[in-house]
């Protein structure tokens, strides 16, 4: 039996990024897996944000989103981390047998500290244990419902790959009781591009919300950085920000033609970008409707988030009752 899980942060407002990197492809995952588990990873975006009442609002945000994008409730759990309270106990065990070292390695903390040296600041300055052991909380996400196939974006690969070096280690300590996890990486999706070419993040200002209006969506494909080639010179389709999305949102057919236009010349980026603009439009424009529809109504969403919290629960429950049996915690029953 095949497990999906994977965990979205409510942190901001999704963009382009999140959704060819991630959200497409763990879609798509559920639709071929046994099972699914779903979250929203609220207690990870803790360690940044700060405002309860925003964290609120994301999160109701990015489950309405997975929602209106064709996640199916009744055939993937659908929940709130924080309301799985097991994650947190798995996590204080788990958190025995990781070796600090991979956590000093691990991609989030490392990057962190990075940018705290390149500004000439001490390398933890500001930086909390939330972020520190990051990957730790995220191997119990993983672990406790025997997910076996993590849908990530490319930069989470490596958290994975540390919950899995814990679920072996665990198992080396205690006995065969985890399942090791291993990321699912969409190869047609490499790092999405935002509008200046760098990565698209909600860190960098360069994205393109999920959800835009048809106007805003327009106005920012505008600015997607091009270089100064005119209509008539021919280019490298490759090379180009704006075919990179394009050929994420576009049929194959309509992909290949304007892969040839770029090639032989004669098309300029005004008129690709509006050509990109329509293929976004038409992917995005029903599911952003039904975001609103799906916003609105907030019991609706407690309630969906209520039922898959119990039953995520029943599955870390029983995860939680082996790895205490296995640990010698509690009485023996
Ligand atoms: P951000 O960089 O905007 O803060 P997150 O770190 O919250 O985004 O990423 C959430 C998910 O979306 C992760 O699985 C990540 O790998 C994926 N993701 C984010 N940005 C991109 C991107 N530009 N290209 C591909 N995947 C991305
Ligand atoms: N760390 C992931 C991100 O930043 C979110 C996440 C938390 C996650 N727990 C997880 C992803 C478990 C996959 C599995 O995007």
């Amino acid at each position: 039996m095949s497990t999906a899980v994977t965990g979205v942060k409510p942190t901001g407002t999704l963009h382009l990024g999140n959704y060819l990197g991630m959200i497409r492809p763990a879609l798509a995952l559920a639709a071929r897996c046994d099972r699914s588990f779903y979250f929203i990873a609220d207690y990870h975006a803790l360690n940044t944000l700060r405002d309860a009442a925003r964290l609120r609002e994301l999160t109701l945000d990015v489950a309405a989103s997975l929602l209106a994008l064709g996640l199916d409730p009744e055939r993937t759990t659908l929940y709130r981390q924080s309301d799985v309270p097991e994650t947190f106990e798995l996590a204080t065990i788990l958190a025995a047998v990781t070796p600090k070292g991979a956590l000093n390695r691990a991609h989030a903390y490392k990057a962190a500290a990075a940018a705290n040296e390149a500004a000439g600041r001490p390398a933890d300055d500001g930086v909390n244990m939330g972020l520190f052991t990051y990957p730790v909380l995220m191997a119990a996400d993983i672990l406790q419902v025997e997910g076996d196939l993590v849908p990530v974006g490319r930069d989470q690969v490596q958290h994975v790959e540390i919950a899995r070096d814990v679920a072996d280690a665990f198992n080396a300590a205690f006995g065969a009781t985890l399942g090791p996890p291993r990321a699912e990486v969409d190869p047609a999706v490499e790092v999405v591009p935002g509008l200046d070419g760098r990565k698209m993040s909600k860190s960098y200002g360069n994205t393109i919300p999920l959800f835009a209006g048809e106007e805003q969506r327009r106005r920012l494909v505008a600015r997607i950085r091009t270089d100064s080639r005119a209509p008539a010179e021919p280019k490298d389709p490759d090379a180009c920000l704006v075919f990179g999305l394009y050929r994420q949102f576009a049929p194959a057919a309509e992909r290949e033609a304007m892969a040839r236009r770029y090639r032989e010349g004669g098309i300029g980026y005004a008129e690709a970008k509006a050509c990109l603009a329509t293929a976004v439009e038409r992917a995005l424009g029903p599911p952003g409707r039904r975001f609103q529809a799906l916003r609105a109504d907030e019991p609706g969403l407690h309630a969906i988030l209520a039922d898959g919290a119990a039953r995520a629960r029943h599955v870390a429950r029983a995860t939680l009752a082996r790895v205490r049996e296995a640990v010698g915690a509690g009485v023996r029953r």
